[in-house]
Parts: structure tokens; sequence; C-alpha cells
């Protein structure tokens, strides 16, 4: 089997100054990409900005034979996303991957969290993509060619104490994924999250050394850059990577019940047949509008 290439594809990743977004644009690079390395350079909290973070990782594409160019918008603001996509048009005339990576963290119990820090959060992560993705889509539309990949989080889709923030954005980019990836099929423009775990700035106080040691942005890397490949086939999927694990995450629906109305539809009715309702021994990924839909709509084609 030949190698996984990128020759010829330009490639924009949001937040690439350091952590995992540097490991990405590293390796895509390496494989003959052209990258645009976007970082705000800001603090992991969200404030501050102009650290030139994005030109050392440019210099260390170009050291090791790549080749790339710095740009310091924030994803935050439309602005920053259009200009950021910009940079790839004006270096390299065309746009065909996009990974949207970039984030903050503004950890508190929900009790304490703060409206500056739910929208802060929500601005970079999922507003980003928005910002991001209104200029890109129309250039990977008119190629007829795209390959898009989001950071979600174990946090969103599982649940984490301290994070409610967080996890609405990075569930939030779920959804996104979901429709674009549907409004992107006849364009050939795959759109797929990553759900990574890694040693990086954002995770360093939260694990433990030993288990830190383990996990290595580059051992995240490989599976972000087969979806900004041309071999990637799937879109919509969410996969896990860690320390060398991984997996698919899906949202998952069982075969549902389907209660008379000339029984009555009744509160009472509901609670008798909870167990089947929440039996998730049958289920299976959910596709298209999900299966109850599906169910829904053959009953009233009957
Ligand atoms: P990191 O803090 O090293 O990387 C995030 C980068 O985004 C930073 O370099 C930061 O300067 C940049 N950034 C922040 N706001 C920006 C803005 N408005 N515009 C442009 N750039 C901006 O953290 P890490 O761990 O590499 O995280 C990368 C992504 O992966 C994030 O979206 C994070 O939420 C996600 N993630 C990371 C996990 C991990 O275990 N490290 C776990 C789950 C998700």
């Amino acid at each position: 089997m030949s190698d996984v290439r990128f020759d010829g594809r330009v490639a924009l990743v949001t937040g690439s100054g350091g952590g995992l977004g540097r490991a990405y644009a590293k390796l895509l690079a390496s494989r003959g990409a052209k990258v645009v390395v976007n970082d705000l350079g800001g603090s992991v909290d969200g404030t501050g900005s102009g650290t030139r973070m994005a030109e050392q990782v440019v210099n260390e594409i170009k050291e090791a034979g790549g080749e790339a160019v710095p740009d310091f918008n924030g994803v935050d603001t439309y602005e920053g996303g259009a200009k950021m996509v910009q940079t790839a048009l004006d270096a390299y005339g065309k746009l065909d991957i996009v990974i949207h990576n970039a984030g903050i963290l503004r950890d508190k119990s929900f009790k304490n969290m703060t409206e500056e820090d739910f929208d802060k959060v929500l601005t970079v992560h999922l507003k980003g993509a928005f910002n991001v993705m209104k200029h890109a889509f129309p250039v990977m539309r008119d190629n007829g060619f795209g390959r898009v990949v989001f950071a979600t989080s174990a946090a969103g889709l599982f649940g984490n104490f301290g994070q409610v923030n967080y996890s609405s954005a990075k569930m939030g980019l779920v959804g996104f994924m979901n429709s674009l990836a549907i409004e992107g099929k006849k364009y050939d423009v795959k759109v797929n999250c990553i759900a990574p775990g890694a040693a990086s700035r954002m995770t360093e106080n939260l694990m433990p050394p030993e288990l830190l040691e383990k996990m290595k942005p580059e051992y995240v890397a490989p599976a972000v850059a087969y979806m900004a490949s041309e071999e990637c086939a799937f879109t919509g999927t969410v996969i896990s990577a860690a320390g060398g694990v991984f997996s698919r995450v899906a949202i998952m629906e069982n075969e549902g019940v389907l209660l008379d109305p000339a029984q009555g539809i009744t509160i009472e009715r509901f609670r008798e047949n909870l167990d089947r309702i929440t039996d998730m021994s049958g289920a299976e990924v959910a596709e298209g509008m999900g299966r109850s839909m599906a169910q829904l709509m053959s009953l009233m084609s009957h």
C-alpha cells in the first residue's frame, strides 16, 4: 500500500501554534501539504494574544523541508475566520482542508460559571467553526473537494464535572458536523470530528504526569490526517484517539416502541413501556433522521 500523501493540498489548522494542532500541522506538512499555521497566541483561558507561536511552528515545518505560512487571527471573530481563509488563498491559491482545533478552557462548577465563561468558550470552539467554515465551505464547494475535521471532546460526548460551557461547545460541534456533512456530500466535502486525548498545556494540570507521558499529540495526529486525506470515504463520524487507542463514538437509537393512539397515548402508557423504550440492546447507529422518524415515515406511507 502506498503512503497517504497531501501533495498539492492546502490545509488550514486553527490553533496550531502548540499542542495537538502543532502535531497535525507538522504531520500534514511532512506528507506534502502546504499549511496555514493559525494561532492567536493567547493563554489557555482565552485571554491575551500576540505570542508568535504560529511562527515558531512554521519555522519547524520549514526546517524539516515543508511549506507553511503563519496566521495570527482569532477564530472567535467572523473577520478573523475570513482573514485566515484569505491567508490560504493569498499564499497558495486554494483551500482543501480545514482542521478547526483552536480552543480554550474556562473550567468551573456550574454554580460558579459566569455568563462570560460560557459565552467565551462557545465563541472560540463553536462559533469559531462557523466563522471559519462560512468562508472555507464556499471555496471547497467550488473546487468540488474538501476535508474538514472539528475537535470535539469526551467532555461533550460523555459529560464532565466543571465543563458545562466546554461540553456544550464540543457537542455543538458534533451537531454542526452532522448537518454540514449532509450539505457537503454532493461536493465531496467530508466533515468529521476528532475526540482527542493528549498532553498539552491545556491538560498538563489535569492528568497525572505518568499518563501524560503516554499521551503524545503525535499519537492522535494520524487519525486527523487520515480524515483530512483524499482517501477518507466517511463523513459525519466521530473518531476518538488517545495514547494509541482509536475508536468510534456514535449516537445510537433503539428500534423504539409504537404506541397506538386508539389505546390512548398517555403518561401511564409511556410509564408502562419505559423498560422497552429505554432498552438499548437492539440499538444501532442512527442514520439520516434516526430510526424512530423512519418508523413514523413508514407508518405514514401505509
Ligand atoms: P492547546 O491550548 O495547546 O491548543 C489550543 C490552541 O488554540 C492554542 O495554541 C491557542 O493559542 C489556540 N487558540 C485559542 N484561542 C484561539 C483563537 N481565538 N483563535 C486562534 N487560535 C486560538 O490545547 P490542545 O490540548 O492542543 O487542544 C487542541 C484542541 O483539542 C482544543 O480544541 C481542545 O479543546 C481539544 N481537546 C484536547 C484534549 C486534550 O486531551 N489535549 C481533549 C479533548 C479535546
